[in-house]
C-alpha cells in the first residue's frame, strides 16, 4: 500500500484561492452504492465514485466475495450484483487498508451469510475499536473472534438464517447504525435500529432506493429504522454527489486566507453532513449556496465560499454527528479566528484513523497555537486572523484528515509547515494537493 514509505509534504504560506474546485464523490455515499450494488440482482452503474483506496478495498472485498466490479474507459462503474444472500466465502483476508467504514459495514453484511470471513488493515485501522460493532452482531448470531481489545485482525463468521434483533445505539455511530441493518437485509423477520442521536442516513436513502422495505419513525427514544430482511435489491444508476468532508478543506481555506473567492461545485448538502457549514456560518464565514438540487436521493448545491474575519465560538456539541469528520479542519479556522473556540462533546474523535483530538492538540501547539485539551474536545485561541508561527514538522498518524487540515493551516503561516507523510490522503481525495495547486495558482 502507498502507506510504506513516508511521503512529507511542505507548504509555505500561500496567496488567495481563486476559482472553482469539483470535489470527489462522497466517501459514505461510495462505499454503499458499490455495497449495495453487489447485493443486487443484475448491473448496476455508478457515476462519480470516489475512486480512493478506502472505497477500493471495498469493491475488491465485493469481488473477492464473488461481485463483478468493474471501472469502465467512461469512468462509470458497473457491478453485477449476487443478490442478497449470494455472497461467496472469500479465498483470502479481506484487506480493509485504512478504512473502519469498509470493516464495519461489511462485517454487517458477513454476519447474516453462511460465510467466514477475516478481516484485515493497516495500523491505524488495527488499534480502532470493533466492539461496538461486533456486539449487536454476535447478538444476531455472528461468530467473532477478534484480537485483544476487540480490534482487528478479526475472523466474523455469519449465521444464516440469523437473528432479527432491536437495537439501540449506544454511539453516536452510522457505521454501527448501516452494520446492524445491512445484516438485517438477510436475516428473515424486521431488523430495527433506534438511533437517539441522529446520524448520517445514506445507508437508509440508499437501500430505499434499492428497492429495500426500510421504515423510519419518530419514537420516544429517537428514530426508529426498521428493515424487513430477506429483501430484494433491484440494481440501480447511480450519481455520487460531492463529498461535504472533502468540501470542508476548501471552506476553510478560502475563509481564512485573505483575497479568497472560490466555488466548490456539487456538494452534497443532506442535513445530517452540514454541521461545519453550519458551524462556520456562526464564526462569521461568508457562504452561500446556488443551484439547490437533488443528484442520486441527495440534497446538492454549490457552494460560494469568500475570505471573512472569524470570531471564537462554543461549538453546539449536538452539531457533532452531523460535522463528525471536520472538526480536525474546523480546529484551525479556530486558530484564525478572533478569540477563544471551544468544542466538547466530540469524544468520538479519539477513535477515528487517529486520535484527532490529541493529533490536533500536538500539531496547532507545534505551530505557535495555544491550545487546551479536554477529554472530549478542545479550546482553541485565535490569531485574530494573524498569520500562524509554523515552522514545526507535523505528525500526520496514517490520518488523512489530520494530513489535509494541518496542510490547510500551512497556507496561513509565516514559516514552512511540513507533513511528515501525505500517502494517507489518498484514502478519501486523490487529487487533493493538485487542487491545492490549481485553487491557489501554484
Ligand atoms: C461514516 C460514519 C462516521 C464517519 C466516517 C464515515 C459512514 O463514522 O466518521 O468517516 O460512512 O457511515 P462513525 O459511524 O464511527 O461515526
Amino acid at each position: 500500500m502507498s502507506h510504506a514509505a513516508p511521503r512529507p509534504f511542505t507548504l509555505s504560506a500561500r496567496g488567495p484561492l481563486r476559482g472553482i474546485v469539483t470535489v470527489p464523490g462522497d466517501k459514505s455515499i461510495s462505499h454503499r452504492s458499490l455495497m449495495f450494488s453487489a447485493l443486487a440482482v443484475g448491473e448496476s452503474r455508478i457515476e462519480g465514485l470516489l475512486e480512493g483506496e478506502d472505497v477500493l478495498a471495498t469493491a475488491a472485498a465485493m469481488r473477492a466475495m464473488g461481485a463483478e466490479v468493474a471501472r469502465g474507459a467512461d469512468g462509470v462503474w458497473r457491478v453485477h450484483g449476487v443478490g442478497v444472500g449470494g455472497l461467496l466465502q472469500p479465498a483470502q483476508a479481506l484487506d480493509m487498508g485504512n478504512s473502519g467504514t469498509s470493516t464495519r459495514l461489511l462485517m454487517g453484511l458477513v454476519a447474516s451469510h453462511p460465510i467466514t470471513a477475516t478481516f484485515i488493515g493497516d495500523a491505524s485501522l488495527s488499534s480502532r475499536p470493533m466492539g461496538r460493532v461486533i456486539e449487536p452482531l454476535s447478538r444476531m448470531g455472528a461468530d467473532i473472534t477478534a484480537s485483544p481489545g476487540g480490534k482487528l485482525p478479526l475472523m466474523l463468521r455469519g449465521l444464516c438464517p440469523a437473528i432479527p434483533i432491536e437495537y439501540t445505539l449506544p454511539v453516536a455511530s452510522a457505521q454501527v447504525k448501516s452494520a446492524v441493518l445491512l445484516a438485517g437485509l438477510n436475516t428473515p423477520g424486521i431488523t430495527r435500529v433506534i438511533e437517539p442521536v441522529p446520524t448520517r442516513d445514506h445507508s437508509e436513502r440508499m437501500l430505499r432506493g434499492f428497492g429495500a422495505e426500510l421504515t423510519v419513525e419518530d419514537g420516544p427514544n429517537g428514530r426508529i429504522i426498521s428493515i424487513t430482511g430477506e429483501a430484494e435489491l433491484k440494481p440501480q444508476h447511480i450519481v455520487v454527489p460531492g463529498d461535504p468532508s472533502s468540501a470542508g478543506f476548501w471552506m476553510v481555506a478560502a475563509s481564512i486566507v485573505p483575497g479568497s473567492e472560490i466555488t466548490i461545485a456539487n456538494v452534497c448538502m443532506n442535513p445530517t453532513r452540514t454541521g461545519l457549514i453550519q458551524a462556520l456560518r456562526m464564526m462569521g464565514a461568508d457562504i452561500s449556496e446556488a443551484q439547490p438540487r437533488i443528484v442520486g436521493g441527495e440534497p446538492v448545491a454549490d457552494l460560494i465560499v469568500r475570505h471573512a474575519p472569524l470570531k471564537a465560538i462554543e461549538v453546539p456539541p449536538e452539531l457533532a454527528p452531523s460535522m463528525i469528520d471536520e472538526y480536525p479542519v474546523l480546529f484551525v479556522a479556530a486558530a484564525l479566528a478572533e478569540g477563544r473556540t471551544v468544542a466538547r462533546g466530540a469524544h468520538e474523535l479519539r477513535v477515528k484513523e487517529s486520535d484527532r483530538i490529541a493529533a490536533m492538540a500536538t500539531a496547532l501547539t507545534a505551530i505557535g497555537v495555544t491550545v487546551e485539551e479536554f477529554e472530549d474536545g478542545l479550546a482553541i485561541q485565535g490569531s485574530g486572523g494573524e498569520p500562524l508561527q509554523g515552522g514545526a514538522t507535523i505528525a500526520s498518524l496514517l490520518d488523512h484528515r489530520i494530513a489535509m487540515s494541518m496542510t490547510i493551516a500551512g497556507l496561513a503561516s509565516t514559516t514552512p509547515v511540513t507533513i511528515d507523510h501525505v500517502a494517507p490522503v489518498a484514502t478519501s481525495y486523490p487529487n487533493f494537493f493538485q487542487m491545492l495547486d490549481a485553487l491557489t495558482g501554484a
